[in-house]
């Protein structure tokens, strides 16, 4: 028995769940005890293989009693292993460190792949590091990569490096994966890619999962996406789970052994809450056994994550004022996957409404009244809810998430408190397949002289590249470059000394510089009268120029905000080039005092919403809706094709379409929104979400990435706006909570579309025209970013409908095709 204690110790050091006391109370022993007493039968995985790695043994018997085998002589090595690969022991022995799997290591050259023939379905697979020194090889230049079939599970990985980082410090790293094999795989490769000199694997473990345990859509709805109410995500059976965190919340450490059959470990919570409310944990555990559920069957976790729980105490007073916390540091530029697990253990909480609360995570409401009675059905019967969390690229790498409970007033539960038994947080894989490269955020420096400094070097050399990255990324979007040359060109305008205009390829030929004079006087010194803009940015001034006799808009930008200098200028030199007659032009800037100015030329009309909602001006006739969506088209397929780079203007909004006094429709603000932050921050998801009627491309929330498919999405809700406008679709569709696209989806399938068409336009559209416009609107809709039509063929189709308005119309309202 104590044997097994020490094992769990020795053996699970997961990297992200590494907060593992490191005694063995007397306590927990009994615990331990019960539960291997009244626990349901774990689950028997079909596959279920622990490999040595390294060892030529047959058979080793870890501390806790499993055996493994040795993959000298394995049918899942190659046949060539000796070839092509060496086994080797650590020079350096740590007493802590367990002998099976630790001692023996496998150690690759080159590429090398371990095949487990498996059967379908998802797979838990545990990768067991011991970063030592291994013969004469150097730990800290072996970087590797590990792929498991078509995913990257470690990209430039360092065991050593990332055994650094561990918090509290752990002499080895295991790091657990959930990948799914298909029905035409068979097998499970697990391929070692060596990078620099060497790569290397103690353990490796595959353990078959239930159905329906994890990334489960049988819940038709999907899950739901924290902080936005009306999008759900749902799995499609190609997505890899990294485990960030497993926590047995209130209660103790429970080992793989412990586990229901998965070997999973479960780390005690304490670590993980705010100081100021730990609130209180399970003292007496419940004599019952927890009844499990078709809905939560027993091997979705052990008894005893259920039977422990933290909650917030006894004095509602207190509870009133303060969330219970847990803080985790995650990674940005990823979705993450958190399951919730809840059980009423309690003799006094029997009914509806005896403990409702509220959650959020990362400071977004993921429920308003979570009632585990009623979610359950009763006390002793456990439940669990999945979330997904957007953690958007930003300034910062890594990032602490705040998960909050905190009582919900507003339903007047009989105990004002919150409950919760245990968490589970993955992160999902990005669209690449992967999980990112190393992270040196947070990096502890070693103690050896010779190796400190080989690690700030390291560190520097990777700050660096990030540096790169930011100048790129927040410049507007240029693909097809090849990053040799694009990190060659940020890295000659990084060297440049900010605001040193000879220094800047600023084409003065092409747009005109103005002192900050001159600006101040085309803006009575920023008069307040003036602002015709207000945005996250800045403000927009009218401003008089060349003595009052041009009329120009004038862009500040907030100075001290985080966008550099180079940006600016680089903007600039980018967005001075573009000249179309859908375009708003940049007529000049200003970069004096560290000021930075845009100057535009006026749109008299302004905006094209300013004549959809809400509005004095007379409704547009729908000749002239069709005229400013095919001009503004006619701007974003510039954007995408005509200028030497693609661009993604990636904010196109009936705000972003300025008019002019002859209803020339224009595009704006494109390469604005690339000075600001350097992805697409959360306020503004949730703005273009909440606000906007959700412009934003649905697949950003699975991909995090904008590309010129999402403009023709965002274009798409515009179009929606331009046929139904005034108020019946936009009110019906706020009251709905859903967004305005989803809700034109919805009337055009139901064949309702004549029930929200703007009445002003009732009897002004030819049905042919309709039918054709209709039929735009919903390919640029399309879910599936690949099968939206491009821009050129949006302005195509535009046309045709304008044609097919003209030529079937004798009203003089509708003249014919003029361009
Ligand atoms: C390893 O040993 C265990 C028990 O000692 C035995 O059940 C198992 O069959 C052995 N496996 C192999 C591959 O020899
Ligand atoms: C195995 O180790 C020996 C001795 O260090 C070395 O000469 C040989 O190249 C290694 N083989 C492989 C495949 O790494
Ligand atoms: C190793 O695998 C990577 C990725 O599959 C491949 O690009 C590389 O060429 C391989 N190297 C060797 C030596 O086969
Ligand atoms: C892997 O990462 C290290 C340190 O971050 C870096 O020096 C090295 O160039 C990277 N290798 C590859 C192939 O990306
Ligand atoms: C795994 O590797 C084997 C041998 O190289 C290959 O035949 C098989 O197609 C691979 N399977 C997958 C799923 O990649
Ligand atoms: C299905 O998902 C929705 C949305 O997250 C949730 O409200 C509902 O309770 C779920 N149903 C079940 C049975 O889990
Ligand atoms: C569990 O059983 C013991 C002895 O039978 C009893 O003293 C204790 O109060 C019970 N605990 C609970 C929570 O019911
Ligand atoms: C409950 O908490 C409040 C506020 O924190 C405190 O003032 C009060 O003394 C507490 N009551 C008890 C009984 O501890
Ligand atoms: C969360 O944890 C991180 C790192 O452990 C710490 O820097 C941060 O202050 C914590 N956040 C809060 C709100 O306590
Ligand atoms: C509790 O958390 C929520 C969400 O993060 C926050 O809005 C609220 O201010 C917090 N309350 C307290 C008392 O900290
Ligand atoms: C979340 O709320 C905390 C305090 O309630 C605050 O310090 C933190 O900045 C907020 N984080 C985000 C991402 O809004
Ligand atoms: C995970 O990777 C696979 C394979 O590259 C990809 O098809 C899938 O869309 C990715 N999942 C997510 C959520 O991006």
């Amino acid at each position: 028995m104590s044997q097994g204690f020490r094992t769990r110790n020795l053996l699970i050091s997961h990297p992200n769940m590494n907060k593992l006391a490191l005694y063995v109370s007397f306590l927990h022993l009994l615990f331990a005890h019960a539960v291997a007493q009244d626990s349901p039968p774990p689950y028997i995985a079909p596959d279920y293989i622990l490999l040595n790695c390294g060892s030529s043994a047959a058979n080793s018997t870890s501390l806790d009693d499993r055996n493994w085998e040795g993959d000298s002589h394995s049918k899942f090595s190659p046949h060539n292993i000796q070839t092509i690969s060496n086994s080797s022991t650590p020079t350096e022995q740590i007493p802590s460190v367990a002998q099976v799997p630790y001692m023996t290591a496998r150690i690759f050259p080159n590429n090398f792949t371990y095949s487990f023939p498996v059967s379908s379905g998802l797979k838990f697979v545990r990768l067991y590091f011991y970063p030592a020194k291994y013969a004469d090889v150097d730990k800290s230049k072996s970087f590797f990569s590990v792929t498991a079939n078509d995913f990257t599970l470690l990209r430039n990985f360092s065991a050593f490096l990332t055994m650094l980082t561990l918090e509290p410090p752990a002499a080895v790293v295991v790091k657990e994966f959930i990948v799914p094999v298909l029905r035409t795989q068979y097998c499970l490769n697990i391929t070692f890619i060596s990078l620099d000199s060497y790569a290397f694997i103690n353990g490796i473990e595959v353990v078959s999962i239930p159905n329906n345990l994890y990334m489960d859509n049988t819940n038709g709805t999907g899950i739901k996406f924290v902080g936005f109410d009306t999008i759900f995500y749902t799995f499609d059976g190609t997505t890899t789970l990294e485990t960030m965190y497993r926590l047995n919340v209130g209660g103790k450490d429970v080992s793989g052994v412990e586990d229901t059959g998965m070997f999973r470990t479960w780390v005690d919570d304490s670590p993980y809450v705010l100081i100021d409310n730990f609130g209180i944990t399970a003292y007496d555990l419940p004599n019952d056994t927890i009844q499990y559920t078709t809905e939560t069957p027993s091997y979705t976790a052990p008894e005893i994550v259920y039977k422990t729980f933290r909650s917030m105490g006894i004095n509602a007073t207190a509870n009133l004022n303060s969330n219970l916390t847990w803080n985790f540091t995650v990674d940005a530029g990823f979705n993450y996957l958190f399951r919730l697990h809840f059980c009423e253990t309690l003799q006094e909480v029997v009914y509806l409404n005896d403990r409702v609360f509220e959650i959020f995570i990362n400071n977004q409401t993921a429920e308003r009244d979570a009632d585990v009675i009623l979610w359950s059905g009763s006390r002793g019967i456990p439940v669990y809810r999945d979330y997904i969390v957007l953690i958007p690229n930003g300034n910062r790498r890594k990032l602490d998430l705040l998960l909050a409970l905190r009582p919900n007033v507003v339903s007047k539960p009989q105990y004002e408190d919150a409950l919760l038994n245990g968490v589970e947080i993955f992160k999902l894989n990005r669209s690449d397949g992967s999980f990112g490269g190393l992270n040196l955020d947070g990096l502890v420096v070693p103690t050896s002289p010779e190796g400190n400094e080989k690690l700030t070097e390291r560190k520097r050399t990777s700050l660096r590249i990030m540096a790169v990255i930011i100048v790129i990324s927040a410049s507007v979007i240029i693909l097809g470059f090849i990053s040799f040359r694009v990190s060659k060109k940020a890295k000659i305008l990084g060297s440049r000394k900010v605001g040193d205009s000879n220094c800047l390829p600023l084409p003065s030929h092409l747009c005109r510089h103005f002192s900050f004079a001159e600006i101040e006087a085309a803006t009575k010194n920023f008069d307040d009268g003036l602002i015709i803009g207000v945005g996250g940015f800045g403000n927009v001034y009218k401003g008089y120029v060349e003595d009052g006799s041009s009329t120009v808009a004038i862009k500040r930008l907030k100075s001290g905000s985080q966008q550099g200098a180079h940006e600016f200028t680089t903007e600039i030199s980018t967005l001075s080039k573009l000249r179309h007659r859908h375009i708003v032009s940049l007529i000049g800037y200003c970069d004096e005092d560290r000021e930075m100015i845009l100057v535009y030329e006026y749109m008299n009309c302004g905006t094209l919403r300013d004549h959809l909602y809400s509005t004095d001006n007379p409704p547009l006739t729908w000749k002239r809706r069709l005229d400013i969506c095919i001009g503004a088209a006619l701007g974003l397929e510039y954007l995408h094709t005509g200028a030497n780079h693609l661009i993604i203007h990636r904010d196109v909004k009936t705000t972003n379409i300025l008019l002019n006094e002859n209803w020339v429709a224009k595009v704006s603000d494109f390469g604005l929104c690339k000075i600001g932050p350097i992805s697409v921050s959360i306020t503004h998801i949730s703005t273009a979400v909440k606000g906007s009627f959700g412009y934003l491309d649905p697949e950003y929330f699975k991909r995090q990435q904008l590309t010129e498919k999402s403009d023709v999405y965002s274009f798409g809700v515009v179009l929606c706006e331009i046929l139904c406008a005034r108020p019946p679709l936009v009110r019906t569709a706020l009251k709905k909570q859903v967004n305005l696209a989803e809700w034109f989806r919805e009337c055009y399938h139901e064949d309702k579309l004549d029930e929200i068409i703007d009445p002003c336009l009732k009897n002004g559209i030819k049905p042919e025209c309709l039918k054709k416009f209709v039929e735009v609107t919903m390919s640029c809709l399309l879910h599936d970013r690949s099968k939206r039509p491009s821009m050129k063929d949006v302005v195509g189709g535009l046309q045709f409908a304008l044609q097919l308005q003209g030529s079937s119309c004798d009203s003089p309202n509708f003249p014919e095709l003029d361009d």
